[in-house]
């Protein structure tokens, strides 16, 4: 007989939600009913953060005004440019990006006037502006101008980080990404930002929640560390070795397996593909074959199928997105799931306060300092 393994509130839920479906069955992904397959394919990130946000697919006249609205929303306040020059720039840009979101709500709060969607759409449209104009200002002594022409928050990002105009498979890679990883439903960054929001709290003090939870290793940074794995390797049977060394002393291998997903994660699929698109348009399939050869092993000793993360290594790389930069694209995509999830808390909201199985000693009688051991 098998048991279950405890702990993590693993198969509880916590509560409910309308705006995704994630591993009914095991596989499969939606938002808002639309399938991920149909979104990555058809949809572009901005048509995608509407949905989510705002809960439906806007027409042509809503999307444009949204994406010019967006535009309008990229520059910073001279107090955060400030803020951003004072962080080291040894700092990790996950540490910039949660500092960046907190100070922005200090300098412009939300209010009445400044509500929920208006929030929701600054940070969408601003954290680019914060990594980049941080990144330039500490590897260059440039201080960026944090807009651009270009009006898809992808284009705009790779601009920003290139400074030029953006290869278009890449503009297109990168979309596709951010559609991938816009929305998860109860996953740890949003559910964090959920209990925060359920205080009746702000949403920039949420969505700094949901950065601080992304950060780890075992979430978002999993993208990073399948990087530095990946990377190890100069061939592809280099890593079978490396790889099955790795299983035999018990180490997690990053970017694989998923708490909900069984049978295989729909978003690896669609990243996959992208990566031998980009590995094909640069003539350079040592990342792609590498990575293949680690998904073939990890298929065959552990029956473990690739999570978003693993390809999107490979994908971001040869966009030319430095490996430090990975878990902070994923902020820039989630922001529109945690501020969809936050508006769906406020809607039906009670406090988020689950009870413990306390484990610890029986009752016992008081100890006086000169009493105790
Ligand atoms: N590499 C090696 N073994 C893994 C593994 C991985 N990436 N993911 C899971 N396993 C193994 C576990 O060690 C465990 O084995 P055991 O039962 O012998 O202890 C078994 O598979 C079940 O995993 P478990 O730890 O119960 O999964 P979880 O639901 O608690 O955790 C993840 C899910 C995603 C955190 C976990 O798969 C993981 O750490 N993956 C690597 C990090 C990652 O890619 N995160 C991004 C998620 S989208």
């Amino acid at each position: 007989m098998t048991t279950k393994k405890q702990g993590g509130l693993a198969d509880i839920i916590a509560g409910q939600t309308s705006i995704s479906t994630v591993g009914k069955q095991g596989k499969g992904l939606s938002y808002r009913g639309y399938s991920i397959e149909d979104l990555a394919s058809k949809a572009t990130f901005e048509e995608t953060a509407y949905l989510l946000i705002y809960g439906k697919l806007p027409n042509l006249a809503e999307l444009q005004q949204y994406k010019k609205k967006l535009q309008g929303l990229r520059k910073l306040p001279a107090g955060l440019l400030l803020i951003l020059e004072q962080l080291p720039g040894t700092a990790h840009p996950m540490d910039v990006l949660r500092t960046g979101a907190s100070a922005l709500g200090a300098l412009e709060p939300e209010t009445d006037e400044h509500n929920h969607y208006h929030v929701a759409d600054r940070l969408l449209a601003s954290s680019a502006s914060m990594l980049l104009y941080w990144h330039h200002f500490h590897t260059s002594g440039l201080r960026l101008d944090t807009e651009t022409e270009n009006d898809s928050i992808a284009g705009h990002f790779l601009q920003l980080l290139h400074g030029h105009t953006p290869n278009e498979l890449h503009e297109k890679g990168l979309d596709a990404s951010l559609i991938l990883y816009a929305e998860h439903e109860f996953n740890a960054s949003t559910f964090a930002a959920r209990v925060t929001g359920s205080t009746l709290s702000d949403i920039y003090s949420a969505v700094t929640t949901g950065i601080g939870t992304l950060r780890g290793n075992l979430h978002g940074g999993a993208n990073e560390a399948a990087m530095a794995l990946i990377e190890a390797f100069n061939s592809p049977s280099e890593a079978e070795k490396g790889i099955l060394q790795m299983l035999q002393s018990k180490k997690l291998i990053m970017g694989f397996g998923h708490r909900v997903y069984s049978v295989c994660d729909p978003r690896s699929d669609i990243i996959k593909q992208w990566s031998k698109k980009l590995s094909d348009e640069a003539k350079d399939s040592s990342l792609y074959s590498i990575s293949e050869r680690i998904e073939q092993i990890m298929m065959q000793e552990k029956k473990l199928f690739p999570n978003l993360d693993f390809y999107s290594a490979s994908a971001y790389r040869l966009m030319g997105i430095p490996t430090s930069l990975f878990t902070p694209v994923f902020v820039i995509s989630r922001i529109s799931g945690w501020v969809a999830h936050l508006i769906e808390q406020r809607a039906h909201n009670r406090i988020i306060r689950p009870n413990a199985d306390y484990v610890g000693p029986e009752p016992s009688p008081w100890l006086s300092i000169d009493q105790r051991a």
